[in-house]
């Protein structure tokens, strides 16, 4: 009896619509040629319940997604080349990643690349406002504190912004947190657990170590340097690669795993949370970085900010001025452009 219903329940979940779909998605990578889309459309690719994985970006692609195709994954790869096929690139995806523009070089900061990447911000949202409102929409270009409004802009004025799923990934900013945290208490980085919020530049990158698990209980010099060191690890890469760009791969594996988890949240998965830089009401900066519980339409709960300590409380007032006053450029952006 007992072994009827689990066979009848496994066999309830094999046919649901949400398993269908959970074999079915497609993932648009714009900017899938250069430094990060080609580890990002190798570590995306991994993912078996791909139907589609669209390739977008300026040059031609057939020898990355030929090469990609031989995966013994299922599903299959698809390019699509210049402006003209980024409506045909993104229609029909459930995921819009977008990895396009210039890196940083040395002694740039990141908000000096508006004037190179904004035009693909608006680009991609005009794109996805006339081919796939509905698609959850994710930037890795930077300046991601100013791209993020750019891109909202864009889709409010073509009316379709939807809040809960336009995402600017800082990921890498956990995954970079995690790493330098279980190091210095010699622990397993996968099992450190830390909220990193604010934006992706510098010191609006607030990492909040007093809330971290397993507890950080290093001295307060040390807890400053881990902080330093974990809002400016974009610029160490930037420096160590010394005129050849910025991160790409650990970018990638930090790309990939948010699209994974928007992924896994679609596919119906319970309790699924990665910090990310959305709009949002929980501080006074209309865009802010904080931690979120995914669902299949996109955020599904903003979670509350922990509680912080004073270093942290003093911090995070320092960067609100920086968010807004960035998020009135990228909205300045948009409202030219368009
Ligand atoms: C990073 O954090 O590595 C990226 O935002 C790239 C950069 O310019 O630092």
């Amino acid at each position: 009896m007992m072994l009827l219903g689990r066979l009848k329940s496994q066999l309830v979940a094999s046919t649901s619509p949400w398993r269908l779909l959970a074999r079915n998605y497609k993932v648009t990578v714009v900017g899938a040629g250069g430094g990060i889309g080609q580890p990002l459309s190798l570590l995306i690719r991994q993912n078996a319940g791909i139907r589609e994985l669209a390739l977008h970006d300026i040059n031609e692609m057939k020898g990355i997604a030929t090469d990609l195709s031989h995966i013994s994954k299922p599903g299959r790869v698809t390019t699509f080349v210049g402006e003209s096929q980024l409506e045909a690139a993104v229609s029909g995806a459930n995921v819009v990643v977008v990895a396009a523009g210039m890196p940083r070089l040395p002694g740039m900061e990141r908000d000096q690349l508006m004037a190179a990447n904004g035009g693909v911000a608006a680009k991609v949202a005009s794109a996805v406002s006339v081919a796939c409102p509905g698609t959850l929409l994710a930037f890795i270009t930077n300046p991601i504190n100013m791209i993020v409004p750019t891109a909202a802009e864009v889709l409010k004025a073509n009316g379709v912004f939807n809040p809960r799923r336009l995402f600017g990934i800082t990921t890498l900013d956990v995954v970079r947190a995690k790493k330098f945290i279980g190091t210095a208490m010699g622990k397993d980085p996968g099992n450190v657990d830390i909220t990193v919020i604010g934006g992706h530049a510098g010191i609006t990158i607030l990492p909040l170590l007093s809330t971290c698990k397993p507890p950080y209980l290093g001295e307060a010099k040390e807890i400053e340097k881990l902080i330093h060191r974990i809002q400016e690890a974009g610029t160490e890469v930037v420096k160590a690669k010394a005129g050849n760009g910025s991160a790409t791969l650990s970018m990638a594996y930090a790309g990939a795993q948010f699209v994974d988890s928007l992924l896994r949240a679609i596919g119906g998965q319970e309790g699924v949370v990665e910090c990310a830089f959305v709009a949002s009401e929980l501080t006074e900066a209309p865009f802010f970085a904080s931690s979120l519980e995914l669902g299949r339409y996109g955020i599904k709960r903003y979670l509350e900010i922990p509680q912080m300590n004073e270093l942290e409380m003093e911090a995070l007032a320092k960067l609100l001025p920086i968010l807004r006053k960035n998020a009135e450029e990228g909205i300045d952006f948009a409202r030219k452009y368009l």
